[in-house]
């Protein structure tokens, strides 16, 4: 039996590969390379170039490789640039899904697990959020994942394939051994801007708003560690072999840390203070995200192991630095 993973070469899924070839499973990774990277991939995983949408390519993968299960992560990711290209996101992540999950059921692919995001939620309180509240997204980035969530459910309804949904909080951090990371230019997301910033890559960085109702008036986010996602999907697909049901659960740690906290964070995993400016409100910024994930623990068996925002940064750190040798070795 073999696990197909779209998107391996991107920053989760190149973590899932190694917590899935660390767990003894044989691996193909299906990638086009857009934003991912061909030395992200572990080399005990087989890399397809090509796009998840090609059902001649896909089948062949699934026949070839006697797949039992496909792990998607392929997809696009910035929620602002889904904004400004509504149509290019829906195509590339509610229709391309469209077409994995019907190319997974005509082959008989027992097992898909999707990567799903808070993004689902709109803007939550200060309360974290379970998976009935309501689902109302603010951008097409979380229309678009929203939708393949029902495309999915509808399917397994229909047909003989059974799913995993897990709707993502703000994944950070990197491989702990250090094999992979975070490494697609141009990042947004906090920590990885904030470690930047420490190691000098970005002259200074801004505190997005900070008159929030908020503790410190700064956003609060729910900050994952990117192992403890790849557990997630992991005991995911466990469950769904072991002949579970379909699920939709929040992975996150239940807790949320202001944007002040982070960079704090990072100034002590650092050692040293970087120019950090406050600024206005960035758009379409919610207060605070943060999950419940009472289901995940429960039915998962999922006990997160780096739930430490020291950890996280930490390892985020570390490989800024492996990128930056990385870089200049490539220049
Ligand atoms: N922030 C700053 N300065 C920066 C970058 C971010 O102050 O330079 C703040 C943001 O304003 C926000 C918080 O840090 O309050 C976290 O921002 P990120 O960009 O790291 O993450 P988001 O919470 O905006 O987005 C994340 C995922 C999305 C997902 C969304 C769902 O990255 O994919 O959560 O809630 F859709």
């Amino acid at each position: 039996m073999t696990v197909l993973v779209t998107g391996g070469a991107g920053y989760i899924g190149s973590h899932m590969v190694w917590e899935l070839l660390d767990a003894g499973e044989t691996v193909v990774v299906l990638d086009r390379l857009s934003t991912g990277f061909e030395w992200a991939v572990a080399p005990e995983a087989k890399l397809v170039l090509g796009d998840v949408a090609d059902r001649d390519l896909v089948g062949r993968i699934i026949r070839d490789n006697n797949v039992d299960a496909i792990i998607h992560f392929a997809g696009s990711i910035v929620v602002p640039e889904s904004v400004a290209d509504p149509l290019g996101y829906y195509e590339n992540n509610t229709c391309k899904t469209r077409t994995l999950i019907e190319t997974a059921v005509r082959e008989g692919v027992p097992h898909f697990i999707f990567s799903s995001t808070a993004a689902v939620y709109g803007g939550a309180g200060l309360e974290p959020v379970r998976e009935d509240a309501r689902l109302a997204p603010e951008s097409p980035y979380g229309l678009s994942k929203l939708m393949s969530e029902w495309m999915l459910r509808d399917a397994g309804l229909a047909h003989d394939i059974r799913y995993t949904a897990l709707r993502y909080f703000n994944v950070a951090g990197a491989d702990p051994k250090g094999r992979t990371g975070q490494s697609t230019p141009g990042a947004t997301h906090l920590i990885k801007v904030a470690c930047e910033t420490a190691l000098g890559k970005r002259p200074f960085m801004q505190v997005f708003g900070t008159d929030y109702p908020t503790p410190d008036g700064t956003c609060m986010r729910d900050y994952i560690h990117v192992s403890d996602l790849a557990a997630a999907h992991r005991l995911a697909l466990q469950r769904l072999r072991a002949g579970g049901k379909s699920l939709v659960a929040n992975c996150g740690y239940s807790h949320g840390y202001s944007v002040l906290e982070v960079i704090d964070s990072v100034r002590r995993a650092f050692g040293h203070d970087f120019d950090v400016r406050m600024g206005d409100r960035r758009p379409g910024d919610a207060a605070a995200v943060v999950a419940n994930s009472e289901l995940a623990r429960m039915e998962l068996g999922w006990t997160p192991q780096r739930d430490d925002l020291d950890l996280i940064v930490n390892d985020a750190l570390a490989w800024e630095r492996i990128l930056t040798t990385k870089n200049s070795v490539r220049n």
